[in-house]
């Protein structure tokens, strides 16, 4: 799949097997590995021991600018130069990272990315979207630099822990609920078939993985930058960083937030009068066949803390929470600025607005 993003080419092989370091580039000299020490033996079967690597502490506390740091300090001991290539080993965490790194390393090098979770290869790794969580707020930082190339080897799923399939799926519902209901129709089969401990059949999982990378590149291809279109990817993502941050970055994985938030922003698209209340029901049904959290209040979570997070999200704009909420057979964008509108959502948010 070839995509063009901001007028940078993204090329995506969905393959069974991890690409040997030969296939990605001529040139060994002007590599960075780039992994977490989860991702360091897929890191191995690309390329061995001689090629200069960073391995990083795993997980989202560890999406820090020291991590960034680390990449460049790394890149300048390999004596990178500026057609250095880093190369991205991990999930949404090193890939974010990774990208980050490569995009102010003497001001941009070249991008690849190994996608090795079921939510890099359905969402982190397409896009061009990179970046750092600062003073516990998600991504504030970062920039937009695609991958010139980016592999999703389904192999390496095997050694997935459960818990982050599950949270892959959660941005996979989400784009099922923006590209229409035939595509989340699919989805229940994933749920029925004994997931997140086995993975659904190579057909269903390819096509799942293709229909969203294809979903996300068009969009993406339409609106680079997020002034428009883009935005309803965002979809449970308002209530879903407010979470994470609340909650501790890292306790809770992004996918279960995401779907956490899902459910929320059917509620207030139901009480907005955007979201029918059958397709509301019908997506929390899809969300609670895989098993997540759909009740609000999530548990352990301080509703203050919350709804201080939800304002400092970086989506508030001109004094305006924007969410995006599902509608007949996709999702639209809505702004709440009146103090009633507020306040639907502190109901929401409390658990007071089940549909
Ligand atoms: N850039 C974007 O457009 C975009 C989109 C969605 C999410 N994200 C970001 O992605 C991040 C979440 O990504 P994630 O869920 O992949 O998390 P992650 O990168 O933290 O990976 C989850 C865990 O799985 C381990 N792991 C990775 N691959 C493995 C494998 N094959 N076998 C065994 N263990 C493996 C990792 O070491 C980690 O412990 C968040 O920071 C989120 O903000 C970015």
């Amino acid at each position: 799949m070839f995509f063009s993003f901001g007028g940078c080419k993204t090329e995506v092989f969905i393959e069974r097997e991890i690409p040997r370091l030969a296939q990605i580039c001529e040139d060994f000299f002007k590599v960075l590995l780039v992994c977490d020490e989860n991702t360091s033996s897929i890191a191995d079967k690309i390329a061995g021991y001689d090629i200069p690597r960073c391995v990083l502490k795993s997980g989202e506390e560890n999406k820090t600018w020291n991590a960034v740091e680390t990449i460049l300090n790394a890149a300048k001991s390999a004596a990178l130069g500026r057609d250095g290539i880093f190369i991205g080993v991990g999930g949404g965490v090193i890939g974010d990272l990774t990208g980050f790194a490569a995009s102010i390393y003497m001001r941009g090098c070249r991008l690849v990315l190994a996608a090795t979770t079921l939510l890099a290869m359905v969402d982190a790794s397409v896009g061009g979207k990179t970046g750092f969580d600062l003073s516990g707020i998600k991504n504030l930082v970062g920039s937009f630099y695609p991958a010139e190339t980016v592999y999703m080897p389904l192999d390496v799923l095997s050694t997935l822990p459960a818990r982050e399939k599950k949270s892959g799926m959660g941005e996979l519902i989400k784009t099922a609920i923006l590209d229409g209901d035939d595509f989340l129709d699919k989805l229940p089969v994933i749920a029925d078939c004994g997931f997140p401990e086995k993975l659904p059949n190579d057909e269903l999982l390819r096509y799942c993985i293709k229909r969203a990378v294809l979903y996300k590149g068009g969009i993406v291809s339409e609106d680079f930058k997020e002034s428009g279109k883009r935005k309803l990817l965002n979809l449970g993502h308002t209530f879903a960083h407010a979470l994470e941050s609340a909650a501790g970055l890292g306790s809770i994985s992004h996918g279960e937030a995401v779907a956490w938030g899902i459910i929320r922003s059917c509620e207030l698209g139901y009480a907005l009068g955007i979201t029918p209340r059958a397709r509301a029901k019908k997506i929390r049904s899809v969300i609670s066949s895989f098993g997540y959290q759909c009740s609000a209040p999530f548990p352990h979570t301080d509703i203050n803390m919350f709804l201080e997070a939800m304002k400092s999200d970086k989506k508030k704009k001109h004094g305006k929470l924007s969410f995006i909420v599902p509608d007949e057979n996709s999702a639209c964008l809505v702004e709440l600025a009146s103090e009633s509108e507020v306040n639907v959502l502190t109901k929401i948010i409390k658990g007071e607005f089940p549909l």
